[in-house]
């Protein structure tokens, strides 16, 4: 069994990926409920944390529920990330991700994010900046390169791990292919292999159904699996790939109802966290994955999106479950348009 420092998972954990703009606290709640192993806040940026912004201030809000839990911080300066650790340190979650990942460009601009795969003396002094400051497990997020030319992963794989990282999690792509075609796990199986390494690697990309997790779990040898963009607005995944590889089967994907059931509760943690107004209108980004795959869903959804009051919102999905009683829609794919992730600035 897989352990991050004094954490010890289930054989095969399988992680919630840290998500700007998605994965907060109400969303994280229906995933814990569906099995997720072990989750991050969304990244935080350092240089917020030091200047105490509000918005990167409540990113690290959690709760005892959600443990194992990990804060993810991102940024470019010694200085400023071993001071965001430190600020991390007093919410005391599980463990600090550094994310060497973002391929936004205002923030590979700043030399933060996947900017930091151009330089490794950077991202070893970063990094070790960040373990130096915590008594928390330090672990790394970040892809297989910056391009196709310069896929360094397994030095950065190496080094990171000499400097104290607990844990790695390699998203199957580089900083130039942003989320464009196929996450190649070819690398990230040769890590996993590699006798210097002795950290657990997870791997992340595309993963989005039960068969699929355990095609890569066996062909790749991973010590667990990150899930991003299948578990918006389909938490079940989690216990859909636990389920099959303890059984060999599939379960029945959700009904209308659960879906509407859940897609309720994270309306209701959702407006407990944030307040009815706030609550309400950061729900909206949700609908259209908790309802994919229902037909001519377009009214309901607008509606959803443009009325005010958590009634109203209850009223329509109500109506949906009405309307839909006893139909069972696909399960969505990995996907997440580029105007979306343009929205969401990550
Ligand atoms: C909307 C969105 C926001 C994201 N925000 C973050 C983030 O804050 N930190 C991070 O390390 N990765 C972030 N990612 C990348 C995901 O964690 C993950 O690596 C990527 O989506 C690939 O995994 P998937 O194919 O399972 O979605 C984000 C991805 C999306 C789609």
């Amino acid at each position: 069994m897989p352990s991050i420092g004094n954490i010890s998972l289930p054989d095969f954990p399988l992680l919630l990926a840290p998500m700007e703009d998605v994965s907060d606290p109400p969303f994280r709640y229906v995933c814990k409920q569906n099995g997720a192993d072990l989750m991050y806040s969304e990244f935080i940026s350092s240089e917020g944390l030091i200047r105490d912004a509000i918005k990167s201030r409540q990113k690290l809000d959690f709760s005892e529920f959600e443990r194992p839990f990990g804060i993810q911080i991102f940024g470019g300066d010694e200085e400023a990330m071993a001071m965001s650790a430190r600020i991390v340190d007093t919410v005391q979650p599980d463990l600090v991700d550094i994310n060497y990942g973002c391929p936004v460009k205002k923030v590979v601009c700043k030399g933060a994010g996947a900017g930091v795969l151009k330089d490794v003396d950077l991202m070893v002094r970063l990094t070790s900046a960040v373990v130096k400051s915590t008594s928390l497990p330090v672990t790394v997020k970040t892809r297989l390169g910056w391009d196709d030319n310069t896929k360094n992963i397994e030095e950065v794989a190496e080094r990171l791990q000499d400097v104290g990282i607990k844990a790695l999690t390699i998203h199957g792509r580089t900083r130039a292919q942003l989320y464009k075609g196929e996450a190649d796990w070819t690398l990230i199986g040769k890590i996993k292999n590699n006798p210097r390494i002795q950290i657990p690697i997870f791997g992340n990309g595309d993963i989005d159904s039960p068969q699929k997790a355990l095609a890569y779990k066996n062909k790749y040898g991973i010590d667990g699996i990150m899930i991003g963009r299948a578990a918006i607005g389909y938490p079940w995944i989690f216990r859909e790939i636990k389920h099959f590889f303890q059984t060999g089967e599939i379960l029945p994907l959700p009904s209308i109802e659960e879906r509407v059931e859940v897609c309720r509760t994270h309306l209701r943690k959702s407006i407990e966290w944030k307040g009815d107004i706030v609550g309400i209108f950061e729900m909206r980004r949700h609908y259209t994955n908790y309802l994919k795959g229902l037909p001519h869903i377009k009214d309901y959804r607008t509606r959803l999106v443009t009325v005010k009051t958590k009634d109203e919102v209850e009223g329509i999905l109500e109506e949906v479950k009405i309307a839909f009683a006893g139909m069972v829609p696909e399960r969505p794919m990995a996907s997440f348009s580029s105007d979306q992730l343009e929205e969401c600035a990550y």
